[in-house]
């Protein structure tokens, strides 16, 4: 078993009406308060106007227009209007974009410099301002846990920022505000809960406890998802998406695992960084890919561990086989909800991928420690060949991440920093074979990667 630290201090209020409570949660009448925001969505189903009733004993200042992937430069605008207008508080009402920017323009207010800053170095991280958040799109899990994600357009960069005062205080969960969620973010959302189990489940060692916490999740999404966008209202299945999208990143799910360096996360990150893709459809591109790239003699008995309990495959059939259909089904879910399964299919190619590679290998955790762990050479890494693989449409997409040995993704957070600090990058073949773009099939490390 390895050691964990777990810390979540987030009070989680869940349940239709319940956003009746926010006053409840906030600081002393008359206090200062910024209410951020998306792009309008919160205004279309009401909330705004809630939340304007709610704080109307507040001195309130609106901060409209934080972008999905959300932009260091919008964050740098809401960072002056905080230090203007001296805000005491935040209330962070949308989905992961407008919480994680909230995270960043918290501490911002309370850096002397650019806040982009904060995110390249978490110890420069100090003070900040106390924040709640009101949930309207069930996917990344910001509304528990310490972590924002932002992304700079100049640089082409996507990278977080966490510390340990970034929880929000609270946050309020009422399933019935992800009713006009769109079915494309809805299956987006799902793929993204999936892929934060996935990357905490797939690891060499797991534990009874927790192993059946993330089959949980993934039952429940895969049961769930499809409900949801067939009945955008369906207050049930609505409420089973938001209630796992919570854990997919505070930790619980990887306590006394094995450490996973979050491979499709790392490679995703690079991708949106340069395509401004939704988060959740680039998951749902890799994370197969990756499977099959993962799935050997030795990792197969995880696979198949999965189909059996989540998929109901038959335990006593051939644990190889067994292994080969939990995937294929993982795949065929992604695609009957409507998400693709190829780069191509949204437009990317592989123009960029030796830039991602080298970039992922600096400011990620190292992929060594992967469930099958992953090499790059100098000139034809094995994340630019997986790129080419779906670009090309032939399969197969992993990368490794950086990581130490002792984290849950939480201490990860938490540790980031002195680990950039300390990381040496590691560049090396290792028995991978590259292949090119026009390759119509691969075979790397004696597997297949065909798509199709
Ligand atoms: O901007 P508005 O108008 O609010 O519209 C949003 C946006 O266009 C819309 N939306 C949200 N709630 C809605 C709604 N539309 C109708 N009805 C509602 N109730 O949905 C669109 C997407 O919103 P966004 O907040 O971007 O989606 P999501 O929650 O998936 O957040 C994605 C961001 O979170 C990061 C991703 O990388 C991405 O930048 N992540 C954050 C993590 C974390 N903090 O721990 C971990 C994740 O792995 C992820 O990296
Ligand atoms: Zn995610």
């Amino acid at each position: 078993m390895e050691n964990y630290d777990l810390y979540l201090p987030t009070h989680l209020i869940f349940g239709r009406g319940r956003i009746d409570e926010l006053p409840s949660l906030l600081p002393a009448k008359g206090s200062r308060i910024l209410l951020a925001m998306g792009g309008g969505s919160i205004r279309r189903i009401g909330l705004y106007d809630k939340l304007r009733e709610l704080l109307s004993d507040y001195e309130v200042f609106d901060f409209s227009g934080i972008e999905p992937n959300p932009k260091i430069s919008t964050i740098r605008r809401a960072v002056e209007l905080c230090k203007a207008q001296k805000i005491d508080f935040i209330v962070a009402a949308g989905g992961g974009s407008v919480i994680d920017a909230v995270k960043c323009i918290a501490a911002g207010a309370y850096y002397d410099g650019d806040p982009w800053d904060l995110v390249l170095d978490h110890s420069r991280i100090g003070r900040a301002i106390p924040f709640c958040a009101v949930l309207t799109l069930s996917a990344t899990g910001s509304d528990y846990d310490n972590s924002g994600v932002i992304s700079n357009s100049a640089t082409n960069e996507k990278m977080f920022l966490a510390a340990s005062n970034l929880f929000p205080q609270a946050s309020i969960l009422d399933p019935t505000y992800t009713f006009t969620v769109p079915a494309n973010q809805t299956a987006a959302g799902s793929a993204d809960i999936i892929s934060h189990t996935f990357e905490q489940y797939l690891v060499k060692e797991g534990n009874p406890f927790t192993d059946a916490m993330c089959e949980g999740v993934l039952r429940t999404v895969f049961e769930y998802a499809p409900k949801a966008i067939a009945a955008p209202d369906d207050y049930e299945a609505r409420a089973q998406l938001m209630m796992v999208s919570s854990f997919g990143c505070c930790g619980l799910l990887s306590i006394g695992r094995t450490p996973s360096p979050w491979p499709c996360h790392g490679m995703e990150h690079e991708i949106s960084a340069f395509y401004d893709i939704t988060h959740g459809v680039g998951l749902a591109i890799l994370t197969p890919n990756w499977m099959r790239w993962s799935l050997t003699p030795e990792t197969a008995p995880r696979f198949a561990q999965y189909g059996v309990r989540v998929w109901h495959l038959n335990p006593q059939d051939d644990v190889m086989k067994n292994a080969q259909k939990a995937i294929e089904k993982t795949a065929e879910f992604f695609k009957s909800i409507g998400l693709p399964s190829k780069l191509s299919e949204v437009g990317i190619d592989d123009k960029h991928f030796e830039e991602m590679a080298d970039h992922v290998a600096k400011i990620w955790w190292s992929f060594d420690g992967a469930l099958r762990p992953i090499s790059r050479s100098k000139n034809c890494g094995l994340f630019s060949c997986r790129f080419r693989l779906n670009c090309a449409g032939t399969g197969a997409s992993n990368r490794p991440k950086r990581r130490s040995a002792e984290m849950t993704k939480h201490n990860v957070f938490k540790n980031c920093h002195a680990e950039r600090q300390q990381r040496i990058v590691k560049m090396h073949c290792g028995g991978m074979k590259s292949r090119r773009c026009s390759d119509t099939h691969a075979k790397i490390g004696g597997l297949d990667f065909r798509t199709s």
